[in-house]
């Protein structure tokens, strides 16, 4: 269909599943095991609903807002996914671009099919972008790739932390399996060769000794950089996080590509905030405050305004980046976020909030949320 067709953030993904290589598809939609927890990121947002607000003036709605400390658009960033040029020839870069156009923050991955200086060198002056990070088991080499990406201006790093050993995904090892025939190598042999190679570099070099130990060593190395675990499923362990002097976390189960039945981020952000404010945690005096995001499942700006009302800064997109990029390009990933900015506009005026600040707790209906 003609872009202009193309409605929803679940439409580009509808294109993609019919037009997208069956490699790439599997490779991108796939959850983990029977993907409950993939679906449920989705389905808990359905779980929360709205106390709008009336008669409050909303001609004029400002959904823009800083994450650590830079200014976004709107709260929500693109998060790490790996493996891009599985869905468009350019990779990444399309997605930086897109970012600098929309004025939003790109997370570039470890495992992106384009260099990373190839990805820093594509943004625009000034242009904010974080790094994820797969802690390398090596220490000389990480501490070696986090001083780079502080020389090229990388402001945070999300030390991915839900993977030291990558999920099953049953959907994409099929296809591998099935793809090792050289009729399904279509579109450059060297993209299946990285595909086929990522799962097992992942698990090869991530250093799945990494522990609560490490943080001072990731932390002297990062020297300026802010510090954010991403992949945190716990209060219990955002706590920690917050103890130990990281700057954030990210409430999230890898799109569902980890453990399978991991709660959705979502679901355990009341409790992530509630166990932070009875520590002091959460706005330390003289402190910045510590950062909550949440990835998963976000779909719509109604899914992020519930993230926001419960206290998250932002919120990481993954799939729907990837998708509207493998279907059109530079123009869809626009048009994604074209869509994300007008269902903010018109769902800030419907529940009454014309400002992020007035997106507060008792916005939202959360009695439901553990009740599936
Ligand atoms: C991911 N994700 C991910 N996370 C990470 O820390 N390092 C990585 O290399 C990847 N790679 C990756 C590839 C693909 C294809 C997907 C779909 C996801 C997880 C990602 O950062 C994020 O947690 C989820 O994608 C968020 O869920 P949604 O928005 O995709 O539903």
């Amino acid at each position: 269909p003609d872009l202009s067709e193309i409605l929803s953030l679940h439409d580009f993904e509808a294109v993609a599943r019919h037009t997208m290589n069956r490699r790439g598809w599997n490779y991108y939609s796939s959850g983990a095991d029977d993907e409950i927890t993939m679906r449920e990121n989705n389905t808990a947002y359905q779980r929360i609903w709205f106390r709008p607000r009336i008669l409050r003036d909303v001609t004029k709605v400002d959904f823009s807002t800083e994450i650590l400390g830079h200014k976004s658009s709107m709260p929500v960033y693109i998060t790490a996914t790996a493996l891009g040029k599985l869905g468009h020839p350019e990779g990444e870069v399309v997605l930086t671009r897109a970012a600098h156009e929309h004025g939003i923050i790109q997370m570039i991955p470890t495992l992106a099919s384009c260099g990373f200086d190839e990805m820093v060198d594509a943004a625009a002056p000034g242009q904010v972008q974080f790094l994820q990070l797969y802690v390398n088991a090596d220490k000389s080499r990480t501490k070696k790739i986090i001083e780079h990406a502080g020389k090229r201006g990388v402001k945070a790093l999300f030390i991915t932390v839900d993977a030291p050993q990558l999920g099953r995904r049953e959907k994409d090892m099929r296809t591998k399996f099935e793809g090792n025939a050289s009729s399904h190598q279509t579109k450059g042999g060297d993209k299946v060769q990285r595909d086929a190679g990522a799962a097992r570099a992942i698990s090869s070099f991530i250093d799945p000794s990494l522990s609560w130990k490490d943080i001072p060593f990731l932390k002297e190395c990062a020297g300026d950089m802010k510090i954010i675990l991403k992949g945190v499923q716990s209060w219990e362990d955002a706590v920690l996080a917050a103890e130990r002097g990281c700057d954030g976390v990210v409430l999230s189960n890898h799109g569902g590509r980890q453990l399978d039945t991991a709660p959705a981020g979502i679901t355990i952000l009341p409790e992530v905030v509630a166990a932070l404010n009875q520590r002091g945690l959460l706005v330390p005096p003289g402190k910045p405050r510590f950062e909550i995001m949440v990835d998963g499942g976000v779909r719509r700006a109604t899914d992020v305004l519930k993230a926001v009302a419960l206290g998250a800064t932002a919120v990481g997109v993954g799939r729907p980046f990837l998708y509207s990029m493998s279907t059109y390009g530079f123009e869809g990933v626009c048009h994604m976020l074209q869509i994300l900015k007008d269902e903010f506009e018109m769902n800030m005026r419907l529940i009454g909030a014309p400002t992020l600040t007035d997106v507060v707790p008792s916005m939202v209906d959360i009695s439901a949320l553990k009740v599936p």
